[in-house]
Parts: C-alpha cells; structure tokens; sequence
C-alpha cells in the first residue's frame, strides 16, 4: 500500500499527490490523503509506504490546512517507528530563505517521532520554468520506484 499524503496552498501538490495516485492505482493500491485530514495517530497506523507531498508557503511555513496535523507532530512523542517515507516539497528558490522550508519542517517533524525517510527529498524549484505536477511524476518513475525496490 502507497499513503499518499498532500499539503498545499495553491493546488500544484495536491493536483500532483491525485495524478500520481491515479496513475499508480492502475497497478497496485494507493491511497491519496489531505495531509490535514489525518492526526499522527492515522499516520503512524498507516500500512506500507508513505509519500509526503508538501508546499511551503507564508516564509516557509507548511499550508494552512495541514498546519494543525503539523503542530501536533512538531511536539512529539507520537509513535511512527513504522513509518518509512518518501518526501517532495514544492517550491520556488526566489524564496531563497525560506527555500522548501514547509517540505524540511515537515521532514524532521516526522522524524522527531521516528519516521524513517528514504532517500533525500525531491525539491522542487518553480523557477526552473517546470511543472510541478509532471516533475514529481518524472522523480518518482526514475527515483521513488528504485527507491521502494530496496529492501528494508
Ligand atoms: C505567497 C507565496 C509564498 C510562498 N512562499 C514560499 C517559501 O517561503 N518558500 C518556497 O520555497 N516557496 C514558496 N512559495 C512557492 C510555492 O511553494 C510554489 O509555487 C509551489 O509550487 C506551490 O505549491 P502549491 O500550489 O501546492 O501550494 C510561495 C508561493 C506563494 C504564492
């Protein structure tokens, strides 16, 4: 099982965690989650594996609608030792200070509650003039399916 999950401010990661579950819920099962839908008790009971699409909006900050599934997170003591994860932010490097921060703060969120993260995060950069939607699909056919191919 592939837990979907998306946080967004203007749609690009939310569009993007539906196409991909589309496409990969023609060949195996995969569920697609509003990020702030789900407390870290749902996350951490989540079967299989675990992708994490985030924006990062307001200087850095995680959206909005996910900020309160995030909070909670943030303060730890959640058990989500049986969680591995893939992680994508969206984000424009025009920000330069806040570059992908939503994507980075979620991360260690969830590894302060012992989440393991597979692979380096997919950054992806809206000033290189790419769309995101068809950028996390081109990372996870070359990237994601070789990483989900190693054993753990
Ligand atoms: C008001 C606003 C603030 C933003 N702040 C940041 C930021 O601090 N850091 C960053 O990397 N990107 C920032 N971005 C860029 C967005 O994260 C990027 O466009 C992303 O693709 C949006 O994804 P979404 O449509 O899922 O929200 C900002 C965009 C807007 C419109």
């Amino acid at each position: 099982m592939l837990h979907i999950y998306y946080a967004t401010d203007t749609g690009n990661a939310e569009i993007a965690a539906h196409t991909l579950g589309q496409r990969l819920g023609e060949s195996s099962a995969v569920v697609v989650h509003d990020l702030g839908t789900r407390t870290p008790d749902d996350i951490g009971a989540a079967d299989g594996v675990s992708l994490f699409i985030c924006a990062s909006c307001d200087e850095g900050q995680v959206p909005e609608h996910a900020r309160d599934t995030f909070d909670a997170l943030s303060t730890g003591g959640h058990d989500l030792t049986g969680i591995h994860f893939l992680a994508v932010g969206l984000g424009d490097s025009v920000y330069r200070d806040t570059y992908n921060h939503g994507c980075r703060r979620l991360v260690s969120a969830l590894e302060l509650n012992g989440a393991r993260l597979l692979g380096e995060p997919y950054l992806h950069d809206a000033s290189d003039g790419s769309d995101p939607v068809t950028a996390v699909e081109d990372w996870y056919r070359t990237v994601a399916d070789a990483l989900l191919a190693v054993p753990r």
